[in-house]
């Protein structure tokens, strides 16, 4: 099997306290090319750019989750761009979005600091990573405001095909993760079995929704293998060519050259 890549894990998160070293030195094992671990309060983006410092196959992304919007202000937006202008490494805006099914963030908020967000993306001209939470319509609705000037990728996707062939026509990615491998996700199995090949990412978003055999456990990035497999199986291909094509996918999605 060639290399893997997850686009989307989060291993600042406390849950990795004990063991997140040993985990990175394993990727060579694992077969993992690289992991893109974003952000979504202040703190850890700084903990993420902090991570991908240290560690080559390691790459960070920073932003405010949709969760966390009602706290974003012009000091938080300076101490962003500082991280941006001062830290190698930042691959990507993200995850920034709406979530209106936990609704922590009033929702005109949110879109305001999603907008403020993606204007960074603009300014920096970076990628940007989209969580969206049953709130897709409006994620559409300002994504195109901004389709001309920005590329994102969908993280985690869960909407419809006919929803993500919008975003593709934006010029968007679609990224899978573990629920693929849930046996109730009719939708997203849908999904990942019509996405063409060139505009998927996979992802763990470990520690969280780790894929069956081991779902129940902490997430982690190597699960990401399962995530491959189980589309693999479901557009009736060889692994190797979704492992191929979603490793080139986010090595150009993230601009990233790393020898594989
Ligand atoms: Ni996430």
């Amino acid at each position: 099997m060639k290399y893997l890549v997850d686009s989307h894990c989060h291993l600042v998160d406390e849950r990795f306290d004990f063991d997140k070293e040993d985990i990175i030195d394993n990727f060579e094992k694992d077969q993992i090319l690289f992991v893109v671990n974003p952000g979504d309060t202040l703190q850890s983006s700084k903990d993420a750019v902090e991570l991908a410092s240290r560690f080559e196959k390691v790459y960070a992304a920073v932003g405010i989750h949709p969760h966390e919007a009602k706290d974003y202000d012009d000091d938080m937006e300076k101490e962003l761009c500082k991280l941006i202008e001062e830290q190698d490494k930042i691959v990507a805006i993200g995850e920034i979005g709406l979530d209106y099914y936990y609704d922590h963030s009033p929702r005109d908020i949110q879109k305001q600091v999603f907008r403020r967000q993606l204007d960074l993306a603009v300014k920096y001209d970076l990628p940007v990573i989209i969580h969206s939470r049953d709130a897709i319509q409006d994620t559409y609705d300002i994504l195109a405001e901004y389709s001309d000037r920005i590329v994102a990728v969908m993280h985690s996707y869960s909407g419809s095909y006919e929803m993500a062939k919008r975003f593709m026509d934006l010029g968007f990615y679609i990224s899978i993760s573990g629920t693929v491998t849930f046996k109730n996700a009719r939708v997203v199995k849908e999904v990942a079995k019509q996405l063409p090949l060139d505009r998927l990412l996979i992802e763990t978003d470990s520690p969280y929704l780790t894929p069956e055999p081991y779902r129940g456990k902490r997430n982690e990035p190597k699960y990401v293998r399962y995530v491959a497999e189980k589309i693999s199986e479901l557009k009736d291909i060889a692994n190797s060519k979704v492992v191929e094509a979603t490793k080139n996918n986010a090595k150009r999605f993230f601009r990233i050259s790393i020898e594989d």
